[in-house]
């Protein structure tokens, strides 16, 4: 078992209460209201103590993302020479200025800091509710989820000294409320349908499985033989794989490879493991049945973080932080990672958005592939929820990261939960400009005023999400949702980057600027099906020829992608 490299140095530790000096304040961030049906119930206990994230502004950011594109774009003369971790933390590094003058306020206050990333831009500070009030101009309250009573603690405006502004990104948790309904795009088993006419190989309408997806996208079942080459999974609060169930799943479906293949653990932020008989995670089962069964003999890592004996004030944020600070540090990380946990956008504050989004612009500038699920509620987020304008999901809208959305059916068309659609908070990046404009023109004025056509839009690629056979708790039960799509698209993802390691060339990295200029004639563009929208199952988005915020540029050919990479 890995440690987590997290850094935990104190920095300048006061000795005494100082006398708060009273500055200049002005607001960093609020909000007219509590967002997602939370209603203010009563205020805070001034005692009770939360944990806060500092986002330090970064000494340059542009430069980070003009690095992270010169490295990404097929096209460009530094495609393929990926950062080092120093490089990146170069760019990520808040300047001096910054970062004493956020350190004297939180002393002048008798408040200590602890740095959680390499880069110095993160830090965490724990105080009293009463403090919190005082320091930030505050007023932390109690808010409540009237229909699943889930409480948070959260203001709804909050200030910083005057002196501060151009230091300080934001402090969490204050305006992002957390999802009343939990962060996991998976669903119980759903049938598939197969047209009667067409050829579909070993796949059984209701039970996916390795051998089918392999049949399906021309995966190949030889094992991957380059050192070095490693895949991610993450998993969050109370997801945990088990070992004996990844033996049965491998003894009954990839009978073909040792049964006692198994994944590498790194904890964060209080994660673990447990092994026990009512541990089983259907997420975490099915993220690594369906990583270790398709990406045959790639090293896979399980990154568990959150433990709910210490929960944090924000599991979600903290969790997606905690992960990708682990991941930025080591010399050679991980070159893939999927995550299948994901949030509806507009709970979370735009400041915070763009924070946790660069971690990834960095993880892409380093040559890591992040691949996360759309989510599940067609275009009302990550759930199929009520709503009035369509909702998308993050982190799918930060445009350095690859978005996966759900097929079903052989030959394949869109699953109807599939998330999509356009960021609110993240402009359109030039990678998909063609793509989507085409789509746009499409559109014409249908769903006008319920998205915004100017936005990141996603997901880019897809692949099948429905009626997927794992075993959880020694059983075998089926599960549906992009939660099944992105272990699949990151499995062929880590095999070609396999391919490309043995060729002596470097690995994918950041797949958008390559996916939609170089390999879209490698994808299976589906062009069949839409997305439901705001719980009476009317159409959100029509797939079509082309990019779609259905299924993107479409699902996976592996023999063409090898092929268009030369290999
Ligand atoms: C990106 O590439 C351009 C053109 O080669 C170069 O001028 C620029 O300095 C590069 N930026 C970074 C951050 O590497
Ligand atoms: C499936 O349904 C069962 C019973 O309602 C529930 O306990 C379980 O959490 C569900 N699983 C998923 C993945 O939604
Ligand atoms: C992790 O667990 C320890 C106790 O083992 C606790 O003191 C600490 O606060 C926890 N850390 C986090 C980040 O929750
Ligand atoms: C979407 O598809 C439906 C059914 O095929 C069609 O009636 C509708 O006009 C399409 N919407 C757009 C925007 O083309
Ligand atoms: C799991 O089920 C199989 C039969 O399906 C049984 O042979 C095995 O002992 C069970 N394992 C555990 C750990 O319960």
């Amino acid at each position: 078992m890995l440690s987590s490299p997290l850094f935990l140095a104190l920095l300048l530790p006061s000795l005494s209460w100082g006398t708060p000096v009273r500055r200049g304040m002005q607001v960093l961030e609020s909000r007219q209201s509590a967002p997602g049906g939370y209603t203010l119930t009563g205020s805070a206990d001034p005692d009770s103590v939360l944990t806060f994230r500092l986002a330090l502004v970064q000494s340059d950011y542009d430069g980070l993302i003009d690095a992270l594109y010169n490295v990404s774009t097929p096209s460009s003369a530094q495609y393929g020479q990926y950062l080092s971790a120093e490089e990146v933390e170069a760019y990520m590094t808040p300047s001096n200025e910054a970062t004493s003058a956020v350190n004297t306020w939180l002393n002048e206050n008798g408040v200590q800091a602890t740095v959680l990333s390499a880069a110095g831009d993160w830090l965490s500070v724990r105080m009293p509710v009463s403090q919190a009030n005082d320091l930030l101009d505050a007023d932390f309250s109690v808010f409540t989820h009237p229909k699943t009573g889930k409480q948070a603690i959260r203001t709804l405006t909050y200030s910083i000294p005057t002196d501060l502004a151009g230091h300080l990104s934001l402090v969490h948790p204050t305006v992002s409320f957390p999802n009343p309904y939990g962060y996991m795009p998976i669903m119980n088993f759903s049938s598939s349908g197969f047209t009667p006419e067409a050829d579909t190989g070993p796949c059984n309408v209701d039970a996916i499985t390795p051998a089918c997806l392999q049949w399906l996208y021309g995966i190949p079942t030889a094992p991957a033989k380059s050192g070095g080459n490693h895949l991610a999974v993450t998993g969050y609060i109370e997801e945990w794989p088990q070992r004996t169930d990844l033996v049965t799943f491998l003894t009954d479906y990839r009978p073909d490879i040792n049964a006692a293949t198994t994944w590498t653990l790194v904890t964060v932020d209080n994660g673990s493991d447990p092994q026990g008989q009512y541990d089983a995670g259907i997420e975490a089962n099915l993220d690594i049945q369906y990583t270790i069964g398709l990406a045959t003999d790639v090293p896979v890592t399980f990154i568990s973080a959150g433990d709910s004996y210490y929960p944090t004030d924000d599991e979600f944020a903290d969790l997606l932080l905690y992960t990708a600070l682990y991941m930025l540090v080591p010399p050679s990380p991980p070159q893939v990672m999927t995550t299948s946990y994901g949030d509806d956008e507009y709970l979370i504050s735009e400041a915070l958005a763009i924070s946790l989004c660069a971690t990834y612009a960095g993880l892409g500038a380093r040559g890591v592939s992040v691949l996360f699920a759309s989510g599940d509620g067609g275009v009302s987020g990550l759930q199929d929820n009520e709503c009035t304008t369509f909702i998308p999901t993050f982190p799918s809208g930060c445009p350095f990261l690859t978005s996966v959305g759900g097929t079903e059916n052989i030959p394949e068309t869109a699953v109807s939960f599939s998330s999509g659609g356009f960021s609110n908070y993240f402009g359109r990046p030039a990678y998909q400009n063609a793509a989507v404009s085409e789509y746009l023109a499409y559109l014409g004025d249908n769903n006008a005023g319920l998205y915004n056509p100017n936005g990141r839009a996603f997901p880019d690629v897809a692949a099948y999400a429905v009626a997927f056979e794992i075993v959880a708790d020694n059983y075998t039960t089926g599960v549906a949702g992009t939660s099944c799509a992105s272990p699949t698209f990151t499995s062929v993802i880590s095999l070609l980057n396999d391919e490309l390691l043995q060729a002596g060339r470097p690995v994918l990295g950041f797949l958008n600027p390559w996916l939609y200029s170089v390999a879209v004639p490698a994808l299976n563009d589906i062009t069949v099906g839409n997305n439901y929208a705001c719980s009476d199952f009317t159409t959100g988005f029509n797939a079509t020829v082309g990019w779609d915020p259905v299924t993107g540029l479409g699902t996976p050919n592996y023999p063409k992608l090898k092929a268009i990479l030369g290999l």
